[in-house]
């Protein structure tokens, strides 16, 4: 398929905007700086905190970021299926405690089978899907425009 491009000019911290390629449904997150202070102190729940499972982001994501998954910090792309078997997860994109479990720092919940994974797509320990959310191919055209694909 053809690259999609997406203007984030009017993302707002904690928004996402959502598109389509490839058939697969595209995140763009802008996270706030609390949620990147966050992401280093969840790696010892993680399973593959360090983005070592190379099929999961292009090479060029793990280098600039292996623990926030992202070229910019703030900006986080994430093709949005769980990686168990397919549903869509739930964003949660806060810091604190949600009704489901009093340890949550937010990320993405998936109600399928309860998989759980931070801000960044990293997959918690203990839940059925194997590995991280999947990080597309992508680059920046400019300050605010992303190319997926
Ligand atoms: Fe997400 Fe099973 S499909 S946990």
């Amino acid at each position: 398929g053809a690259p999609v491009t997406a203007d984030i000019s009017a993302l707002a911290e904690g928004e996402r905007l959502m598109l389509e390629w490839r058939g697969q449904p595209i995140w763009i997150v802008k996270r706030s700086q609390a949620i990147l202070q966050a992401l280093p102190t969840l790696n010892d729940q993680l399973r593959d905190p360090e983005s070592a499972n190379v099929e999961q982001q292009p090479d060029y994501i793990r280098a600039a970021n292996p623990e926030l998954r992202s070229l910019k910090p703030e900006i986080s792309v994430l093709v949005g299926l769980c990686t168990h078997l397919g549903c869509s997860p739930e964003m949660v994109a806060r810091i604190g405690p949600a009704p489901f479990d009093p340890e949550w720092k937010g990320g993405y919940f998936c109600p399928c089978h309860k998989s759980k994974f931070d801000m960044a797509g990293r997959v918690y320990q203990g839940v059925p899907a194997p590995t991280n959310l999947v990080v597309p191919p992508h680059h920046f055209a400019d300050d605010n425009t992303i190319v997926v694909g």
